[in-house]
């Protein structure tokens, strides 16, 4: 099992070890700084020993180690830096996935790409397009992070632990997020038994913010230990055939009434990739808000469309 990750930064190398550790596959890092990532491999590979994990790291400036992979992540790009949003980096980082996407269909053309890239839903999108990639083949992560935010956020305040709490959060991963406020639970019981609408709703404003918290504090970057956990856990749902039912960035061909845009959904991830789009019940509410989500990542595809 080999899983190529492209973009050797914060989130990159965080996932790599955890790969490492848990020794799910060997690992290629490449980074446009080809030597960044071949030091960082070296590192990885003395953790390894440390560790006593069987599993094997490679840096590299070009793609010809990607060849044969099962799975390419794509964490190339800009982060976000203060004061800006998810949406400031569609210019920037549509070239860089334009580029990683053509040369992921040359050298692992059977590989599942898994895009972490801001804007997220908008580079998924992308990269569907340019690798010409089968749509379940395809998919991004940020809906595992989301609804973990919100998870920790709700246990927090209930002052219970994080595994006896459920939500979903559907949408783009950004202002237009859309959680599920109705499956939201705590031990079994709906959050809103549990707490009053006006404190659920500062919670789920908390969650969206909390990316943008953490940017203002980090300065020079984003979240990325998160970030690389919620990659892991799909990465472990795709290579051990799981069939785990997660909120991934999946290509909609008229499911939840939208078409031609990568969105949040649930879909229950295996071997293949995504095996299957779950639709879930929404409020009216909740409909609206995912068709707003739809039109707001719409508008970012055709500035990228614009752009070329
Ligand atoms: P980082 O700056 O630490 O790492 C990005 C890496 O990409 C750098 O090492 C850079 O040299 C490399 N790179 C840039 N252009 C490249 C190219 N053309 N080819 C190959 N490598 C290239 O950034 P970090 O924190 O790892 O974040 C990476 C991306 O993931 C950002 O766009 C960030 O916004 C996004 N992100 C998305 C999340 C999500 O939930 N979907 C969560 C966290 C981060
Ligand atoms: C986050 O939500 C940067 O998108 C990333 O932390």
């Amino acid at each position: 099992m080999k899983i190529s990750i492209i973009g050797a930064g914060n989130v990159g190398s965080t996932l790599a070890f955890k790969i490492l550790e848990e020794e799910l596959a060997d690992v290629v890092l490449v980074d446009i700084n080809g030597d960044m990532a071949k030091g960082k491999a070296l590192d990885l590979n003395d953790a390894c020993g440390v560790l006593g994990s069987k599993k094997k790291a490679v840096g590299a400036g070009n793609y010809s180690e990607i060849r044969g992979s099962e799975v390419v992540v794509v964490t190339a790009g800009f982060a976000r830096r203060p004061g800006m949003t998810r949406e400031d980096l569609l210019i920037k980082n549509a070239g860089v996935i334009k580029e990683v996407a053509g040369k992921i269909k040359e050298n692992a053309p059977q590989s599942i790409i898994l895009m972490v890239t801001n804007p997220l839903d908008v580079t998924t999108y992308l990269a569907l397009k340019v690798s010409g990639f089968d749509k379940k083949r395809v998919l991004g992560m940020a809906g595992v992070l989301d609804s973990a935010r919100l998870s920790v956020i709700v246990s927090d305040e209930l002052r219970r632990e994080v595994s006896s709490v459920e939500s979903l959060v559907l949408g783009t991963h950004g202002d237009s997020m859309v959680p599920l406020k109705n499956k939201i639970s705590a031990g079994g019981r709906r959050l809103d038994e549990l707490l009053e609408k006006a404190k659920i709703d500062e919670l789920l404003e908390k969650a969206a913010g909390q990316g943008g918290r953490i940017v203002s504090y980090l300065k020079g970057g984003s979240a990325y230990y998160a970030p690389a956990i919620s990659v892991y856990k799909m990465l472990e749902a795709i290579v051990n055939d799981r069939g785990s039912i997660l909120p991934v960035s999946a290509y909609l061909e008229g499911e939840y009434n939208l078409r031609d845009v990568c969105l949040g959904v649930p879909a229950r991830l295996g071997k293949g990739g995504i095996e299957e789009i779950v639709e879930v019940e929404l409020t009216k509410e909740e409909e609206i808000s995912l068709q707003k989500a739809g039109a707001v990542i719409k508008a970012g595809i055709a500035k990228v469309i614009t752009a070329d």
